[in-house]
């Protein structure tokens, strides 16, 4: 059975990034150490050639995210993973997910503010999933908070085991015939792409910033792989700021399942033609991948903050407090269940910052009732839902109760 035209064009590509990631893959493992990964990175960064291969290394996992993510929506919508050729569509589906598992493991490696931050975040959001959070969080984080434990757990992944995770699917990848008909097209275009890569090398940066401190609260802002996935987070926060966990792990599992069930839905190719429904499917659903992507992209278009500049509340006025509208504060606390994620007094849990004292940080009310309803504005990326649905007076209330907790 001859291979689909664009098949032919992707796979040879996919080839070169996935040679490329390799390659700079190895020389990066003689250059960086985990016992010292941020120092180690700079040394990377500031070495004429490392530095070069550094960004190469990042820009070829980035071109294999996408390209993955191309062929898997091309093949869904020819329909060519039905039988008897599905074992080629779970090839495409474990290359892409292998693609995204390294890249999540990478970005921790430097361990800037941004890698540590993000994988706080990220291990906070699969510790919201109902049952088995808490004992997944602790499994990710290699115990109770992000520490160096977690960094060598993420790193052993990326070198030791997503590697030989990935050299099986090499293997399997060429009996499954990969690599055979290339479109002499593809080839022909080759020396443009690997230009395209070296150039990214050479000119586009690489983000790196300052050593992970846990004191601070900085907020990573999410990382544009993970901006469906974010998406779909602050949609299911918004209905209910418990079901984050619909958003973050069921909604993409469902997809993942239907994704792997996928060959058996539908028949064999040989017993009916291309059925309308599946592309209509298929198009549908991609459309909405990207309706969520942009509209994530649009939330955390604004720049990341610097730590110093994040916590201060300058510029709002502080006003005294009411008394009154405390008290009816101190009550839609425990009412709006913000202590499903914040500390105050002893009482909730520690999803988000204590809030014992968060008049001492935050004595504006007015910054309170502005965060209150767009929490993104001050923390982007953050995982607070937004209360922008609140009655006024409830806002105020709430926010001359939080000023008062000095
Ligand atoms: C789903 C979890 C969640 C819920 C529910 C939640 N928050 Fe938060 N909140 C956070 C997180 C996480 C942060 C930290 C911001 C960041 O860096 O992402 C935060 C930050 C804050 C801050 C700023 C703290 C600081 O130290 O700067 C305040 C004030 C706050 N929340 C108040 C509230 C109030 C009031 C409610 C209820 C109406 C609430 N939060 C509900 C997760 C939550």
């Amino acid at each position: 059975m001859g291979a689909l035209g664009w098949q032919q064009i992707l796979r040879p590509w996919i080839l070169l990034m996935l040679v490329g990631a390799i390659m700079t893959g190895v020389v990066l493992l003689m250059q960086y150490r985990v016992d010292e990964a941020h120092a180690s990175t700079q040394r990377i960064l500031e070495h004429p050639i490392f530095s070069v291969i550094l960004k190469l290394h990042h820009w070829a996992s980035a071109a294999l995210i996408l390209l993955s993510a191309v062929y898997l929506l091309l093949y869904l919508l020819s329909g060519a993973f039905r039988r008897p050729t599905h074992a080629r569509w779970y090839g495409a589906l474990a290359l892409f997910m292998l693609a995204m598992l390294f890249q999540l493991t990478g970005h921790a490696l430097p361990w800037d503010q941004r890698a540590f931050w993000t994988v706080a975040i990220e291990t906070a959001i699969a510790g919201g999933i109902p049952l088995i959070g808490d004992g997944l969080m602790i499994a990710l984080r290699a115990g109770e908070s992000v520490t160096d434990a977690t960094l060598s757990l993420w790193y052993r992944w990326h070198v030791y085991f997503l590697s030989a995770a990935m050299a099986a699917w090499l293997v399997w990848s060429v009996r499954l015939g990969w690599w055979r008909d290339w479109s002499s097209s593809a080839i022909r275009w080759s020396p443009a792409l690997l230009a395209a890569w070296v150039a990214c090398g050479l000119w586009l940066p690489v983000p790196f910033g300052a050593e992970a401190d846990p004191q601070t609260n900085y907020s990573a802002r999410p990382e544009w792989y993970v901006l469906p996935l974010h998406a779909s987070l602050n949609t299911a926060q918004k209905l209910d700021p418990e079901a984050g966990w619909i958003g973050s792990a069921l909604i993409p599992g469902i997809l993942i399942a239907l994704l792997v069930w996928l060959p058996f839905l539908f028949k064999s190719r040989a017993d009916e033609a291309r059925s309308p429904w599946l592309s209509l499917g298929a198009i549908t659903s991609s459309t909405a991948a990207l309706v969520f992507t942009l509209t994530a992209a649009q939330n955390v278009a604004s720049p990341i903050r610097e730590p110093e500049q994040k916590s201060a509340s300058a510029g709002y006025p502080v006003i005294p407090i009411d008394e009154q509208k405390a008290a009816l504060g101190a009550r839609l606390i425990q009412e709006r269940r913000c202590l499903k994620c914040h500390i105050v007094n002893g009482e909730g849990k520690d999803k988000g910052p204590e809030l014992t004292h968060v008049g001492k940080k935050h004595p504006s009310a007015q910054w309170h009732m502005e965060h209150l309803k767009d929490p993104e504005k001050f923390f982007p990326g953050t995982t607070m839902p937004t209360y922008d649905d609140l009655p006024p007076e409830q806002l105020e209330a709430l926010a001359h109760y939080l000023a008062s907790l000095k």
